[in-house]
């Protein structure tokens, strides 16, 4: 089972969190979405996406152009999970819009998703990301909560079971 750990990140946040993920699954490739053809991203079965938020609830920029990119391909064996940077005091009425965004266009193409992620523990009033008290993926807050990143990524990681199907 090759896994892809796929990333858009501006200011280094989400490639720092995709670089710890990376350390609980070393047997999966960790790289930027804008390195990425076709082949490449067609030869994962499960990728993990990370973005962060930007503009008021956007998409990461590199992000924005590689959804064209991953949409248009057969995504109908794939397993996705989602992880994204956002800023729940600064932007508490989009944290995590990004992840959400990312989640929407991939379920309306009918694609498998998985690692959902309690809302518990975290302050912000409204989240596109949110369905049902669950983030549809590991929230993280390096600008106001780092020092929980390291907990939340290795819990997450756990959940997602990954090394057990590999
Ligand atoms: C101009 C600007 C707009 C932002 N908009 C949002 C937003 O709408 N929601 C959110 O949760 N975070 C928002 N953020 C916070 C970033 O998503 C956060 O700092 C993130 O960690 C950046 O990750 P990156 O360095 O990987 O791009 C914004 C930050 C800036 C500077």
């Amino acid at each position: 089972m090759k896994i892809g750990i796929l990333y858009g990140s501006s200011l280094g946040n989400t490639q720092f969190v995709a670089d710890k993920i990376h350390k609980h699954l070393p047997q999966a490739e960790c790289t930027s979405v804008n390195t990425l053809r076709a082949p490449q991203i067609e030869s994962y079965d499960v990728m993990i996406l990370g973005t962060s938020t930007w503009g008021v609830g956007n998409l990461q920029d590199d992000f924005e152009l590689f959804v064209d990119l991953l949409l248009s391909l057969d995504l109908s064996k794939k397993t996705f999970a989602l992880f994204g940077c956002g800023d729940q005091h600064t932007y508490p009425d989009t944290f995590c819009n990004g992840m959400g965004k990312l989640y929407y266009l991939l379920k309306e193409k009918g694609c498998k998703i998985i690692g959902r992620w309690p809302i518990d523990g975290y302050d912000f009033s409204e989240s596109e990301a949110v369905i049902d008290d669950y983030f549809v993926g590991l929230a993280l807050d390096e600008d106001n909560e780092p020092d929980m990143t390291n907990g939340r990524v290795k819990t997450w990681v756990e959940t997602l079971n990954l090394n057990a199907i590999n």
